[in-house]
């Protein structure tokens, strides 16, 4: 179901998380700031060992219930952290009505997971993740696009949502004279086309020295819970 994770993906953390993924993890930790959930409970889906999510940030959480099928996984983050999350089923149950009821005061992140799965039909599944997280608190990191031996140069990033022909335009080919390079369009930005006001960041995700991702963060503007609240 996953193009990603497993050892392959730990492989590449032990090897280049130290000298490559410094902006991805600070991008990630300041786009997180910015979502900043009240809630107490987090509910994270695929957060793989944790590599990209800070440890302070975490400890925001009275709980953490997390859904990630990889074992080594699970061990790798309850190491990094210092923090066991309560682990659940192991493959989040997406597309399946009402998938998070039971988890009623948690706020949710996707974790960089919804650009690695396979979706079938991107039009139902964006319905379904609009429908099922309408009275929720949460937000999402993702791949939008990826590609070898090229760079992605967000500096005209701003937090409104970048459609493909303005993401294309940030690509910037490290040595143009090696002829044709490939860049892959991921599905997860067009989940959230029929959302309403959400806040929006880019940056690049350097996974390996060649392969590169542009990661777009998203998350509702308006919290349903914390205004209901202040009524
Ligand atoms: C790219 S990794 C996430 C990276 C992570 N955010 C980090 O900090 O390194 C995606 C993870 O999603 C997990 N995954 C795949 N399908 C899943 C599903 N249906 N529910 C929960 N996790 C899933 C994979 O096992 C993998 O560990």
């Amino acid at each position: 179901m996953s193009r990603s994770g497993g050892i392959p993906y730990h492989l590449k953390a032990m090897l280049y998380r130290k000298s490559r993924w410094g902006v991805h993890e600070r991008e990630t930790a300041a786009f997180l700031e910015r979502w900043n959930p009240p809630e107490k409970e987090l509910l994270l889906i695929g957060p793989s060992g944790g590599y990209s999510l800070p440890r302070a940030w975490l400890g925001h959480f009275d709980r953490v219930l997390a859904y990630e099928p990889d074992l080594l996984a699970r061990k790798i983050f309850e190491r990094r952290h210092g923090v066991k999350p309560l682990w659940l089923g192991r493959y989040f149950p997406f597309g399946k009505p009402g998938a998070f009821q039971p988890f009623g005061a948690s706020a949710v992140l996707f974790s960089n997971l919804l650009g690695q799965i396979e979706i079938r039909n991107v039009r139902k599944f964006g319905n379904w993740l609009s429908e099922e997280l309408k009275e929720r608190n949460w937000a999402s990191f993702h791949d939008a696009l990826s590609g070898y031996g090229i760079d992605f140069d967000t500096e005209d990033a701003g937090r409104e949502r970048a459609l493909l022909p303005v993401l294309k335009k940030w690509v910037h080919v490290r040595n143009p004279g090696v002829g044709r390079i490939e860049v892959l369009a991921h599905d997860a930005p067009d989940l959230f086309a029929n959302f309403t006001d959400l806040q929006y960041s880019y940056w690049q995700w350097t996974l390996t020295p060649e392969h590169t991702f542009l990661t777009e963060g998203v998350f509702p503007r308006k919290r349903p819970r914390a205004e209901e609240e202040s009524c």
